[in-house]
């Protein structure tokens, strides 16, 4: 076994009403609670806050937040005097959370961040809550941010939260759309984890393996019957080990595809990942089919004593099945692009190195514009 390093990540509490105690888990002060508005409209933020002395709310994050919306939380706390942040909801409002904690107990100046391990300062103490099952945010060192109509990522251990709480009930009301893209989001970390060209290890392979079996085998029914608490309490789970997972093997090209798709046409993440997921594995089939095999039976245990081309097969269908099962749109054109905006995002797909790097397969400018153009 070749030598590896693995950081587990934030200690975790679980539970109905997890978030409720807020307050035993952050010191005394002023907190800055960061939300969205259709979290808070929800009314999923009632009982955390109630169990907060101090809450001050910023809750103007939006889908896949801008450069701005960070700036204007940072100023919120600092002018609250905050001395702790909680990030609750999905992935907008953890991640704005999680670089606003930086922020504010470093003093850094954010330009300095961009990229891998560049912040290296102390943070506010920093709880997160979860109230999607797809980014796994809540476990992870990385930020993502739209600056200028590109994706930016800070990826750091002094983003990763102190605590992390996993309450699925928070999960109830999650409209199907919103449930299968972020499923797929979370489907997306364990098999880019699973398959990282650099920093795959044992680790993090039990994790994906195991976030993938729990996120198969609930999604259709996450999405059929939103109420069902044990397949929520799975999917929530399952997103949450696969954040651990990537945590430690980045994503790679799916995510460097989508990201333009959202920087470009404010497509939601999930979604992105969704629409580039099977080009991106057809391209990578030649260099990882024999990982993508060892996956595929999690998919379609049928094909389990079959050769690993059949096995490699079944990842791949599994996943299309899944996706048309829930009604997540196939096609570029279903969110607006067209044949003449392929160059930029190949274009804008080539800056994500952060990501590249990990592919299992290189991909180079015409690759990316023969992906996209095949999903288009
Ligand atoms: N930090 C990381 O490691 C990481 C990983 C993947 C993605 N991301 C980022 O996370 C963001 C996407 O996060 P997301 O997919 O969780 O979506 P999101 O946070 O943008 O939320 C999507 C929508 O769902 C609503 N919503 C959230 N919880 C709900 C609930 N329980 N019931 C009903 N509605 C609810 C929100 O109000 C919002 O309108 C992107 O910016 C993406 O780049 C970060
Ligand atoms: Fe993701």
């Amino acid at each position: 076994m070749p030598p590896f390093t693995f950081t587990y990540g934030p200690r975790v509490r679980s539970g109905p009403g997890a978030s409720a105690d807020l307050a035993s888990l952050l010191p005394n002060g002023p907190v800055l609670f960061v939300t969205d508005r259709g979290v808070r409209r929800l009314g999923l933020a009632h009982a955390a806050l109630a169990g907060l002395a101090e809450p001050v709310v910023f809750d103007a994050v939006e889908a896949d937040p801008s450069r701005a919306t960070l700036e204007t939380c940072v100023a919120a706390g600092r002018e609250a005097g905050a001395r702790s942040i909680v990030g609750f909801g999905g992935g907008s409002p953890m991640d704005v959370a999680k670089l606003a904690a930086y922020l504010l107990g470093s003093g850094d100046d954010l330009d300095g961040l961009w990229g891998v391990g560049k912040a290296t300062g102390a943070r506010l103490p920093l709880v997160l809550v979860p109230t999607t099952a797809g980014t796994g945010s809540e476990a992870t060192p990385v930020t993502i941010i739209s600056d200028a109509g590109e994706k930016r990522g800070v990826s750091s251990p002094a983003l990763v939260a102190d605590w992390a709480l996993l309450d699925a009930s928070l999960t109830l009301g999650l409209p199907r759309h919103v449930t299968a893209a972020t499923g797929i989001d979370a489907m997306v970390h364990a098999i880019e984890a699973y398959t990282s060209a650099k920093l795959k290890n044992p680790l993090s392979d039990a994790l994906a393996r195991e976030a993938l079996r729990l996120l198969v085998a609930n999604v259709r029914t996450a999405c059929d019957e939103p109420g069902n608490a044990g397949a929520r309490e799975a999917m929530l789970l399952g997103a949450h080990l696969a954040g651990v997972a990537f945590a430690n093997a980045p994503v790679a090209a799916v995510h460097a595809l989508a990201y333009p798709l959202g920087g470009r046409f404010g497509v939601p993440h999930g979604l992105s990942n969704a629409l580039m997921l099977e080009q991106v594995l057809e391209h990578n089939m030649a260099a990882a089919a024999p990982l993508y095999a060892e996956l595929g039976p999690i998919l379609d245990p049928s094909v389990a004593g079959q050769g690993s081309q059949a096995r490699a097969r079944a990842l791949v269908e599994g996943l299309r099945a899944i996706g048309e099962a829930c009604g997540v749109p196939r096609t570029l054109r279903e969110v607006g692009v067209r044949a003449e905006h392929l160059d930029d995002l190949a274009a804008d797909a080539m800056k994500q190195e952060r990501l590249l790097v990990n592919n299992p397969r290189e991909v180079t400018l015409v690759d990316a514009r023969r992906m996209y153009a095949a999903a288009l």
